[in-house]
C-alpha cells in the first residue's frame, strides 16, 4: 500500500468514524425526549398495551446503538488491518500477511466487541446468550457437522499458517494438481496463478494431504537444463563456452557460478547438464528458454555441434576425425619455434616431431606429479599450465607456462624425481618427447645438452630460493653439476 493510499484510508476512517460517533451522540440526546413524548402520546390515547409499546421503542434505540457501535468497531478494525498488515508488518518482513491471519484477527475483535456491546445494552439477554455460545454441546455438534468441511479447511489452514511452509509469491508445484505462483492464502484454501494465467484453487484440507514442492520467493532456486554435443567437440571448451553464456542470461543470479557438467557419455554424444540459480523463480520458463537459445548461438559461433538425434542413420565412410590429432607438419612447426631446439637441423626436428606423442589434458589435470619418476619431457602446443610446489603442506604456483614452453626436462635429463607438479590451467595439448628419441639427437648436438643444463641450473636455482620439500635433491644435483649429470644419465661421451 502506498503512502497516498494510506492517507486515503485514514481520511475515510476519520469521516466514517466521525459520522458514526455523531450519530451515537445524537441518539444519546434525542432518545429521552422522544421516549418521553412517545409515552405521553401512548398513555393519552390509553392504549391497552402501553408497556409493550414503550419496550418496543426502547429496543429500537438499543438495536440502533448496537449497530452504530459495531459499525464503529468494524471501521476501526479495518483501518488497523490496513495500517498493521499492509504497511508496518510488510516493511518488517518481506512477506504479505495472508488473508487467513487477517480474517481471524478481524473475526476475533468483532466477536469480542459484539459481546461487550451486547452486555452494555442487554445485560440480562447477554447472561442468557453467553452460555449458549460457550457451553452448548448440542449447538457445538450441529455446527460441527454442518461446517465439517469448512472447519476442516480452517484448521488445516491454521496449521499451515503456524508452519509457514509457503508464502504469497512463492512458486509451488502440487503433485497431480499443477503449479504456479501463490496469489492468496485464505482460511478456505490457496489460490494459485498457473503459468497459463489460469487460477487454481485448492482447499486447505486437500493441501494438507499433498506433497508440495515449494520454491520460496526469497531463495535462490536452481534450474537444470540438459543438452548434448558430438564427441568431436572438446568437453573443456564446451563447458567454458556454456558457463560464459549462461551467466550472461537475464534473471540468472550472478551470486552463484553456473555449474556445467558431463552427465553421461551417451550413445549419440556427450550428455550435458547445466545448473544455474535464478533470481525470480516465477519466470523460470522464460529463463530456461533464453538459456537454450543462447546456447544455440554460442554453438554456432564456436563451431560446437549438438549430437545427432538418436535414430538418425549416420553412416561413417571414414573414421571421424579426432579433434586433437595434429599433423606431423604442425608438430614440426611447433618444435621449430621452440628456441632451445634451434640448433637442430630440419631433419632432426622432423625426426623429433615424428617420434613425439600428442596428448590433450583437461583443466585441473596433473601432467607430472612432484616426487614421481619420469622419462619424458613435454612441449606445450596449445593452452597453459601451472608449475606448482608443495610448501609447508600447501600448494603454491611458482610459474605459468604457455604455448612453446616446455617442462619435465629436469626429471628426464637427470633421472631425478620430478621437482614440481605441473597442472593444467586451460585445456592443454602437449607434445611428449621421451628420453629414447632424444638420446640420438643429444649425441649429435652437445650444445643442446649445454643449453638444457643451463636452463635446468636456472630453474633449480629458483627452486632453491623457495623452501621446497625437495631441497635435498637440488643439493645433490648442484654438487655434481647438471651438465655432467645429463651426460652420465644419457651415457654420452665427452
Ligand atoms: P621435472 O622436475 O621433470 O618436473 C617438474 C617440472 O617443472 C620440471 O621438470 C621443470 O620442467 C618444471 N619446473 C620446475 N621448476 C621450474 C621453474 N622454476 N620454472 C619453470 N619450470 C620449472
Amino acid at each position: 500500500m502506498t503512502k497516498s493510499d494510506l492517507r486515503k484510508q485514514f481520511f475515510v476512517f476519520i469521516s466514517v468514524a466521525g459520522v458514526l460517533i455523531a450519530s451515537l451522540i445524537l441518539l444519546w440526546f434525542i432518545e429521552p425526549p422522544i421516549t418521553r413524548y412517545y409515552s405521553a402520546l401512548i398513555t393519552s390515547v390509553s392504549w391497552a398495551q402501553v408497556d409493550v409499546a414503550i419496550a418496543l421503542l426502547d429496543n429500537f434505540f438499543r438495536i440502533v446503538t448496537i449497530i452504530l457501535w459495531l459499525s464503529l468497531v468494524i471501521t476501526f478494525v479495518r483501518f488497523i488491518n490496513a495500517l498493521l498488515f499492509e504497511t508496518l508488518l510488510r516493511k518488517t518482513s518481506s512477506y504479505e500477511i495472508s488473508a487467513l491471519v487477517r480474517n481471524i484477527f478481524t473475526i476475533i475483535i468483532c466477536l469480542v466487541a459484539f459481546f461487550i456491546i451486547l452486555q452494555t445494552q442487554y445485560e440480562s439477554a447477554y447472561e442468557k446468550l453467553a452460555p449458549i455460545f460457550t457451553g452448548s454441546a448440542i449447538i457445538g455438534v450441529v455446527i460441527g457437522l454442518a461446517l465439517q468441511d469448512t472447519l476442516g479447511n480452517l484448521f488445516a489452514g491454521l496449521a499451515m499458517q503456524a508452519d509457514q511452509p509457503f508464502q504469497i509469491g512463492d512458486v509451488v508445484a502440487i503433485e497431480g494438481k499443477g503449479s504456479g505462483v501463490i496469489e492468496n492464502i485464505s482460511w478456505r484454501g490457496m489460490k494459485i496463478r498457473t503459468f497459463q494465467n489460469k487460477l487454481l484453487i485448492i482447499s486447505n484440507s486437500v493441501l494438507g494431504k499433498e506433497a508440495i514442492e515449494v520454491a520460496p520467493r526469497d531463495n535462490l532456486n536452481a534450474r537444470l537444463v540438459f543438452f548434448n554435443t558430438l564427441y568431436a567437440n572438446s568437453p573443456a571448451k564446451t563447458a567454458q563456452v556454456i558457463r560464459e553464456v549462461v551467466r550472461q542470461v537475464e534473471n540468472v543470479s550472478p551470486k552463484m557460478r553456473p555449474i556445467v557438467r558431463v552427465r553421461n557419455l551417451g550413445d549419440n554424444g556427450i550428455d550435458w547438464e547445466i545448473k544455474y540459480w535464478i533470481e525470480d523463480y516465477s519466470k523460470f520458463n522464460d529463463t530456461d528458454a533464453l538459456v537454450r537459445q543462447r546456447i544455440w548461438y554460442a554453438f554456432q559461433r564456436e563451431k560446437i555441434e549438438f549430437a545427432y538425434p538418436t535414430r538418425t542413420l549416420h553412416i561413417e565412410t571414414q573414421m571421424q576425425e579426432n579433434a586433437f590429432v595434429e599433423t606431423t607438419n604442425e608438430i614440426f612447426e611447433r618444435l621449430s619455434n621452440v628456441p632451445i631446439f634451434a640448433p637442430l637441423s630440419d631433419e632432426e626436428t622432423r625426426q623429433l616431431a615424428e617420434s613425439s606423442l600428442n596428448r590433450v589434458f583437461a583443466p585441473g589435470e596433473l601432467i607430472v606429479r612432484q616426487g614421481q619418476q619420469g622419462k619424458s619431457m613435454f612441449v606445450i602446443h596449445r593452452g597453459s599450465v601451472f608449475v606448482q610446489i608443495k610448501e609447508e603442506g600447501a600448494t603454491k604456483n611458482i610459474r605459468k607456462l604457455h604455448e612453446g614452453d616446455f617442462f619435465g626436462e629436469m626429471g628426464l635429463f637427470t633421472g631425478e624425481p620430478r621437482s614440481a607438479t605441473v597442472v593444467v590451467e586451460d585445456e592443454t595439448e602437449v607434445l611428449e618427447i621421451s628420453n629414447l628419441c632424444l638420446k640420438p639427437i643429444l649425441e649429435r648436438n652437445p650444445e643442446l645438452v649445454q643449453s638444457f643444463s643451463q636452463l635446468i641450473d636456472e630453474r633449480r636455482a629458483f627452486l632453491e630460493t623457495l623452501n621446497t620439500e625437495n631441497n635435498d635433491d637440488v643439493e645433490k644435483i648442484n654438487k655434481a653439476g647438471v651438465f655432467d649429470s645429463i651426460k652420465k644419465f644419457f651415457g654420452l661421451g665427452d
